[in-house]
């Protein structure tokens, strides 16, 4: 299986086309935007990191019960995945208040929700991503009800399972970013990226942010805080 054309080039990741027709190869870059592309910068170090913790924590999800579109990781910044087409909803789950959440309803940031949030946006860069909700999803066919029901399903197994996993290393699951896809025989999987780019962690000892906040925020040690969570999950 080789590299052909490229299909697409994100914020954040390249996605080529392979000899494998449903196979593609996605390309980690130390790009970083924030603020809907606004905000340019590059976090050294930050394509291996985040392919490798994606795998890492995909890895984890498969063997619990979540397909995942994983299929092997071929260097520091490349992976094989199944070819899907991307559902174009962001799936955002959030355990506590933080970021445009605590914006909207005036929530302190670290406000404990009294019960896990999903919110849905649209993804759409022209439009900035808009918040929209079930009946939204059904009426612009997004995706149907059934499918609707196992992607919410799907995302709070994952919640539990990775708000437990990374309570033992010490992080506080915040909130996080989800997207799925479809493979050619219609299987819904968990596609796209689970790192400091798309999770809000925060070390429950000191409280202090192990993710991108530190780039979209300009608190500096963004590279150190990546490499942490590394270090945390990999042992490296
Ligand atoms: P928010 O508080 O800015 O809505 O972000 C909620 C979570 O979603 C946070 O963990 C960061 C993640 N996220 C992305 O992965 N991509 C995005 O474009 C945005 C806006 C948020
Ligand atoms: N990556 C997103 C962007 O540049 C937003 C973010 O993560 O804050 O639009």
């Amino acid at each position: 299986m080789e590299k052909t054309s490229q299909l697409y080039e994100g914020k954040a990741k390249k996605v080529f086309a392979t000899t494998d027709p449903d196979l593609c190869i996605v390309s980690y870059k130390d790009d970083a935007t924030a603020f809907n592309g606004l905000k340019k910068g590059t976090i050294l170090g930050k394509g291996v990191i985040n392919n490798r913790v994606t795998n890492h924590l995909m890895k984890l999800l498969e063997n619990n019960g979540i397909p995942t579109h994983f299929v092997e990781e071929i260097s520091d910044r490349e992976t094989i995945v199944k070819k899907v087409s991307i559902i174009p909803i962001e799936v955002i789950v959030r355990n506590i208040a933080a970021g445009s959440l605590s914006k909207r309803l005036a929530l302190e940031e670290g406000t404990k929700l009294g019960k896990t949030v999903i919110e849905y946006c649209y993804k759409n860069d022209d439009l900035g991503d808009p918040m929209i909700n079930e009946y939204h999803i059904l009426a612009m066919d997004f995706a149907t009800e059934q499918e609707l029901k196992q992607i919410a399903d799907y995302s709070l197994r994952i919640n539990k399972f990775l708000s437990e996993y990374l309570q033992d290393l010490k992080i506080e699951l915040v909130d996080f970013k989800l997207e799925f896809g479809k493979t050619s025989d219609g299987t819904i999987v968990l596609a796209d990226e689970i790192s400091p780019d798309t999770c809000r962690f925060w070390d429950t000892v000191s409280g202090e942010k192990l993710d991108k906040d530190r780039f979209r925020r300009d608190l500096g040690g963004v590279e150190d805080a990546y490499q942490e969570i590394m270090k945390r999950l990999l042992g490296e």
